[in-house]
């Protein structure tokens, strides 16, 4: 645990000490306040923490490609370190030479750039649009409430439940499990392998464990979707899967290794940031009482509230982009080629675009300016799912159990990355 009165800086944050990560604001607002924009050595890439300059850098795909969205050490040395390491032992050697390693390791989405970003977004929108969005809803409901039985039965047993336990890691994992159309599978090994193939994201100097976990998970992740993909192919169904192995985009089809790049972004990218999203609001509502008293008066402030600790506690901090031409950001000169990290959760905080930045305010007027989805090309087409997710979650919260508050026993430990910042476990207990 960190002392509270302990200042940090920006290294801090980016070699993962708790206490940085807890509460990485006060780092950023200096940053802001001096030029706006700093190289770090050991990130290998340019800070930018300016509302303005992250915007313009995102909506300029001429300029700055996606190809790096995890910076330039994700895939670096320690992660060759630990490979090596590992190529010692026989039985990860055969794993590392299977030809399941190599799959999906192809620019789509997240690390593509337009034209094939767009192709590839063309397939991909229709199946979050808000009428599918919508139809998706009632199961939000029925998975929210099943779970919500566990939740008050802890409650009942012992006075407090962890809600991250109980609740809001089950609720992502469900639905995405659903919309692929995989939802009878293995929920847990599901969870696994997201947790693993997320872990370069924010941590770029993993533990050789770390390293073995990501490279079983990618090769079991690729082996299981290969052969869904091949069975939808050969048998269509009605899910997302089905839409992606059949994809046939202007008479293209998606290659295979498209096919499981995309499904690997949808279970990974969707599951860990809505999950911290839901955190975060039960944790705000927990230890603001009147704020949840109001809202459990007026239901209809819920959305803003959402949209608000999106702004507040950016579930993903921040993404990077690389120069393609030599550019001028704030004043300073990035030749081509250089990496930028762009920090969503320090532009959310800019008090020049946000009043009162460090305040939670359910009715500000320009929330939904935030940029915690990105914004442009690369924005987020989970938005809808993930609102609509948080929104059901907390309304059936607020129905279903007696005003909450924070357990005495919280750590408050958050996860170990400098981008996906959520807490690991929370404790609440109810007053009644
Ligand atoms: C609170 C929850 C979520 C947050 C904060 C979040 C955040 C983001 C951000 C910031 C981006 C932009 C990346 C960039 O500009 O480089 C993004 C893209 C993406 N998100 Fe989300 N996301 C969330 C939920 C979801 C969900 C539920 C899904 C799918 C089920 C999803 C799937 C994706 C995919 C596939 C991309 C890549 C899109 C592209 O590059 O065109 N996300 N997300």
């Amino acid at each position: 645990m960190s002392n509270e009165s302990e200042t940090f800086v920006i290294d801090d944050l980016i070699h993962r000490r708790q206490g940085a990560i807890a509460c990485p604001y006060p780092i950023f607002a200096g940053l802001r306040e001096t030029d706006g924009l700093v190289f770090n050595a050991d990130l290998g890439a340019w800070i930018i923490t300016r509302y303005d300059d992250v915007r313009s850098i995102l909506r300029d795909t001429e300029r700055f490609s996606s190809l790096n969205p995890t910076g330039p050490q994700a895939a670096g040395e320690a992660l060759m370190k630990g490979i090596m390491e590992l190529m010692q032992d026989p039985e990860m050697a055969a794993v590392l030479d299977s030809s399941a390693m190599s799959r999906g390791r192809v620019a789509v989405l997240l690390n593509a750039d337009p034209p094939d970003h767009r192709r590839q977004r063309k397939l991909v929108n229709p199946a979050f649009r808000p009428d599918r969005i919508r139809a998706m809803e009632p199961a939000i409901t029925e998975v929210a409430t099943r779970l919500l039985i566990d939740v008050q039965a802890d409650l009942a047993k012992t006075g407090q439940v962890n809600i991250v336990e109980r609740f809001t890691v089950g609720l992502p994992m469900t639905i995405i499990a659903l919309a692929l159309g995989v939802v009878g599978e293995d929920l847990a090994t599901f969870k696994r392998w997201s947790n693993d193939i997320v872990m370069p994201v924010g941590n770029h100097s993993p533990s050789t464990e770390q390293v073995k976990g990501f490279l079983l998970s990618t090769k079991q992740f690729a082996e299981y979707f290969l052969a869904q993909i091949a069975q939808r192919q050969a048998v269509p169904t009605n899910d997302l899967l089905s839409d992606i192995a059949n994809a046939d985009i202007d008479g293209e089809k998606l290659t295979d290794d498209e096919q499981l790049g995309m499904l690997q972004q949808f279970l990974v990218a969707g599951n860990e940031t809505t999950t911290n999203l839901i955190t975060n609001m039960i944790r705000c509502l927990a230890q603001d009482s009147e704020l949840q008293e109001r809202v459990r008066r007026e239901p209809a402030l819920i959305d803003g509230l959402i949209e608000e600790m999106l702004r507040f506690e950016a579930p993903v901090g921040g993404l990077f982009r690389q120069t393609k031409v030599d550019v001028e950001i704030a004043g300073t000169s990035i030749p081509a080629g250089d990496h930028l990290w762009l920090v969503f959760a320090s532009a959310n905080r800019d008090g020049c675009k946000f009043a009162d930045p460090d305040q939670v305010d359910p009715e500000r007027l320009n929330v939904k300016e935030h940029l915690a989805f990105g914004n442009g090309e690369h924005f987020c087409p989970g938005a809808g799912l993930a609102r609509s997710e948080a929104r059901i979650a907390i309304q059936l919260i607020l129905e279903t159990l007696e005003p909450f508050s924070l357990a005495a026993d919280n750590d408050f430990h958050y996860g170990d990355s400098f981008v996906l910042r959520g807490l690991t476990g929370l404790n609440i207990s109810t007053w009644g």
